[in-house]
């Protein structure tokens, strides 16, 4: 009762997050409840994308990480990943030329050597269509796992230890920052999962160290713009501190 009666913050207060990371979860759900192949709630989930990407100029969203495809993913029925990645090629080739309209910069992070060399040369020429944009830095994370990316990142350090160039004693916190996939990116404000999961399965470990979280019920394929929405104005009634004391 206490809570219906609590004033309701008028929207738009606060700050708002430049940079939103979303695991876009539940396409399989969402498919199985309507009795469709799990691949028909990924169509949808990408579908879905489109909205969101263009929602975040208008709040003032300058960065946008979407957790698409991730190293356990591959444990899946060959058919659901061949599906998988005949969509992304899909959107790609589809929303290439939009996103470049758009002034998006699109970035992808995790590792590539795995994935078909075709694909690889679409987002190489996504990535290098969109260089100089920036009204939205959009980044697509594809065969992308946390710890994966830490150790393709120690490892390279530990090259460049091994090779002289640079001195164990040097590795400092942006050493590791600029040998990740995400460098020169900014840390994520908010992280938000839909489908109603309470966990990160492996998105952004070290950059979310001080993000806020945000888990809705929500499966993808119906996440609107306006739930969206209503998360980013959530964020603004948080409290960072960061490990200082309030004020
Ligand atoms: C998210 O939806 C998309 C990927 C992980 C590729 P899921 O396919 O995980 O959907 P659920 O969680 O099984 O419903
Ligand atoms: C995380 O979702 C990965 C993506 C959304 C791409 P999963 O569905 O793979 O995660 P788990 O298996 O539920 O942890
Ligand atoms: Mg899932």
């Amino acid at each position: 009762m206490y809570e219906l009666m609590a004033p309701r913050e008028p929207a738009g207060e606060g700050p708002r997050p430049a940079h939103v990371a979303i695991i876009m979860d539940g396409n399989g759900r969402w498919a199985e409840s309507r009795g469709l192949p799990r691949l028909a709630g990924h169509k949808r989930g990408a579908e879905r994308v489109r909205e969101i990407v263009e929602s975040c100029p208008d709040l003032g969203i300058t960065h946008l990480t979407l957790f698409a495809f991730s190293t356990e993913n591959w444990k899946r029925p060959a058919s659901e990943v061949l599906g998988l990645f005949r969509l992304f090629r899909r959107y790609i080739k589809k929303e290439g030329a939009r996103l470049v309209a758009e002034g998006a910069r699109v970035r992808f992070i995790g590792g590539r050597e795995r994935l078909e060399a075709d694909l690889q040369a679409l987002m190489g020429g996504l990535e290098a269509q969109t260089l100089d944009n920036d009204r939205l830095h959009l980044t697509v994370a594809i065969n992308y796992g946390g710890r994966d990316e830490i150790l393709r990142a120690t490892r390279r350090i530990a090259e460049a230890v091994r090779a002289g160039t640079l001195a164990a004693d040097e590795v400092t916190p942006e050493t590791i920052e600029a040998h990740l996939d995400t460098a020169g990116l900014p840390d994520p404000d908010l992280i938000l999962r839909t489908s109603g999961e309470y966990r990160v399965s492996g998105f952004l470990p070290w950059q979310s160290a001080y993000s806020e979280f945000a888990f809705v019920d929500a499966r993808w394929p119906d996440f609107t713009a306006e739930m969206f929405a209503a998360q980013v104005r959530g964020f603004g009634r948080r409290e960072r501190r960061f490990g200082a004391v309030a004020g």
